[in-house]
């Protein structure tokens, strides 16, 4: 038992280690299909995701793309519910969250 346990550990470890960076860049979103992709949010939250009435639509430029993530999912996924937003997120596929995810990640918050 213990020595299973001592052969797989180490090496999973040492795997997602050396693959760690190619393993992220399968994860990344691409930030130029996300640019193209995020054509309709410019009009509610900018083009680079400076919202020009932040009080109402959020700014979203420099979040951290898991987070971006994370909630654009919960609006697809009806966890999180807004009248304006959830209707933008419900057909995004998994792909399209990451790589717009990826692009208002990396623009200049204001
Ligand atoms: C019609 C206006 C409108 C459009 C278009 C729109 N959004 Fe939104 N978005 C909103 C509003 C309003 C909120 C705030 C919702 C709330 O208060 O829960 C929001 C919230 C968000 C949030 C959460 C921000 C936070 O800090 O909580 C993200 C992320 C987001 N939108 C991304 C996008 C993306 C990506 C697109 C394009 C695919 C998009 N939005 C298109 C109106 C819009």
């Amino acid at each position: 038992m213990n020595i299973r346990i001592f052969g797989v550990v180490p090496v999973a470890a040492a795997l997602s280690f050396s693959l760690g960076g190619a393993a992220a860049l399968a994860d990344e979103g691409d930030p130029s299909r996300g640019e193209e992709l995020s054509r309709p949010c410019a009009a509610c939250h900018g083009a680079d995701g400076n919202s020009p009435i932040p009080t109402m639509y959020p700014s979203i430029a420099g979040v951290d793309a898991e987070v971006l993530e994370q909630m654009l999912k919960d609006f697809r996924d009806g966890e999180r519910e807004e009248p304006q937003m959830s209707p933008q997120a419900a057909n995004l596929s998994d792909q399209d969250i990451r790589d717009l995810a990826a692009y208002f990640a990396a623009q200049e918050p204001e």
